[in-house]
């Protein structure tokens, strides 16, 4: 198998997973995968067991071409694309579910949601048996998933964290980013916005309680429709703060027009 060849002479071996329509966020992990391994592999898999009923599943963007020209560039030397039927043949019955960490946000706002995370990227350290695995803050509260699940599961695997990638005026990059109208993308702004001076005021010491209500009022100025959450939490439990102190982290999730979008930010 290619991945028996990638290992000869002894070769670390660095996976980057994704769900593609990849956008210099991705290509970040790549090239820090590239700095940190001698070998990087990517997967490309828009995950069925991941997706809610209703949700985007359907209408995720797909450029696989573009995707794969894009990790080459960046130094990648396998990309996998599993089907639905190699990951969840006919009888598939397991299901990996991480307790405390998943619980609350986009737990609670997506039922099932981390299961399928958490089921997908065990199966595929299983699958390639990298040294270390590089995933996004951007999803602050899934890398927490998997590095719970990763300890528990004695996986053997590293996992590295790699800082959030936003555009010049501070929107994170996010695949779902091409969703948006332009009208919509200039009022998503107010997302890292909101977080950026709730972190700052919190930092100079104001209220929690006050800090994330303003915020939110924020948010629903700029015509976010639906705020899932905008809370301050432990950066290690994920478990909400009402007071600062430890190592924090601001996270949100709000929806504006068909587009649902997250983002968080260190606090301090
Ligand atoms: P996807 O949304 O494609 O993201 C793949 C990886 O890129 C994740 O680790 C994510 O946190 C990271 N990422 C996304 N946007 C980023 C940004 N702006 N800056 C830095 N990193 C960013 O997350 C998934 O796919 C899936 O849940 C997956 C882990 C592949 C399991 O199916």
């Amino acid at each position: 198998m290619a991945l028996v060849a990638l290992r000869a002479g002894g070769k670390s071996l660095a996976l980057v997973p994704t769900m593609g329509a990849l956008h210099a966020g991705h290509i970040a992990l790549a090239e820090e995968a590239r700095r940190r391994a001698d070998r990087v592999v990517a997967t490309i898999f828009v995950n069925p067991l991941q997706f809610g009923a209703g949700e985007d599943l359907d209408r995720y963007p797909r450029q696989e071409d573009q995707d794969a020209r894009m990790l080459e560039e960046a130094g990648c030397d396998l990309l996998w694309l599993p089907q639905g039927q190699d990951m969840y043949p006919p009888g598939f019955a397991t299901n990996v579910n991480v307790k405390g960490v998943s619980d609350r946000w986009e737990g609670e706002a997506r039922p099932g949601h981390f299961d399928g995370v958490a089921t997908v990227v065990a199966k595929l350290l299983c699958a390639v048996r990298p040294d270390i695995a590089i995933f996004g803050e951007k999803d602050f509260q899934q890398l927490a998933v998997i590095r719970r699940m990763t300890q528990d599961l004695q996986l053997g695997v590293e996992i590295v964290g790699h800082s959030t990638i936003r555009d010049a005026d501070g929107l994170a990059l996010s695949s779902r980013n091409a969703y948006l109208s332009a009208d919509e993308r200039r009022n998503a702004l107010a997302l890292s916005a909101a977080l950026n001076d709730a972190a700052e005021q919190i930092r100079a010491g104001a209220s929690v309680e006050q800090s994330l209500a303003r915020a939110k009022e924020r948010l629903t100025a700029a015509g976010f429709s639906r705020i899932d959450y905008f809370a301050l939490v432990n950066a290690m439990t994920l478990e909400p703060l009402e007071q600062a102190g430890g190592p924090m982290r601001l996270i949100a999730a709000a929806v504006i027009g068909r587009t649902r979008l997250i983002d968080n930010i260190a606090v301090e």
